[in-house]
């Protein structure tokens, strides 16, 4: 450790409630990644570890908890969307973080078939229709990295995830101290 480097926010690496909450402090945006198996069956999760990685090839990346409900249909499937959700469809965001048997049941008419027969999030931030480029078991999950093969996108103010609070940008700023009085 650097001589500079404050003690307080030195903590094991092992002790995954603190490095949770250290990583938090990365603020991201927030996407559903949506697939669709070959039998027909649906599957859709929140996530925010999406990432660009490539312009030419055109390539991004999530990655997925091996012991997730719905980790089966990604590590297998040649097709998936990821949307950037909009500050306004928070309630999706909180929907597709929980396991339950059909997630889309209640929602159908949000989505419209895509790519592969993935279904595509309407009025998103963005669209990204990908199939599967590669996958890398690191850890306790896997990195799926996917070659964009349609996109859209609309001006919309995207949502935010921060220190375990989701909002746009305004709702967090109102509700996190200044930075003059953090730390
Ligand atoms: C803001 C947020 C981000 C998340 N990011 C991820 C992620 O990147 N990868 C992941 O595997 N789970 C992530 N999760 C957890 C999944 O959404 C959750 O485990 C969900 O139940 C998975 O769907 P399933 O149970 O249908 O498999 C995130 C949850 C939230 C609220």
């Amino acid at each position: 450790m650097f001589a500079w480097a404050p003690a307080a926010i030195d903590a094991p690496a092992h002790d995954h409630s603190l490095l949770r909450r250290a990583l938090a402090t990365f603020p991201t945006g927030v996407c559903l990644v949506t697939t669709v198996s070959d039998a027909g069956k649906r599957e859709g999760m929140t996530i925010n570890s999406f990432a660009s990685v490539s312009m030419s090839p055109p390539l991004i990346l999530w990655s997925i908890r091996d012991e997730a409900r719905s980790a089966d249909a990604f590590l297998t499937c040649r097709h998936f969307c990821v949307s950037v959700l909009s500050a306004a469809q928070r309630d999706l965001a909180m929907h597709f973080a929980r396991p339950a048997p059909d997630k889309f049941a209640d929602c159908e008419d949000r989505f419209q078939p895509g790519f592969g027969g993935c279904p595509v999030l309407r009025e998103a931030a963005a669209n990204f229709e990908c199939s599967t480029y590669s996958r890398y078991l690191e850890g306790d999950h896997t990195i799926l990295l996917g070659r964009v093969e349609r996109f859209s996108s609309q001006p919309a103010a995207s949502l935010v995830f921060h220190s375990g609070q989701m909002g746009s940008v305004w709702e967090l700023a109102a509700s996190l101290p200044q930075p003059s009085q953090a730390i």
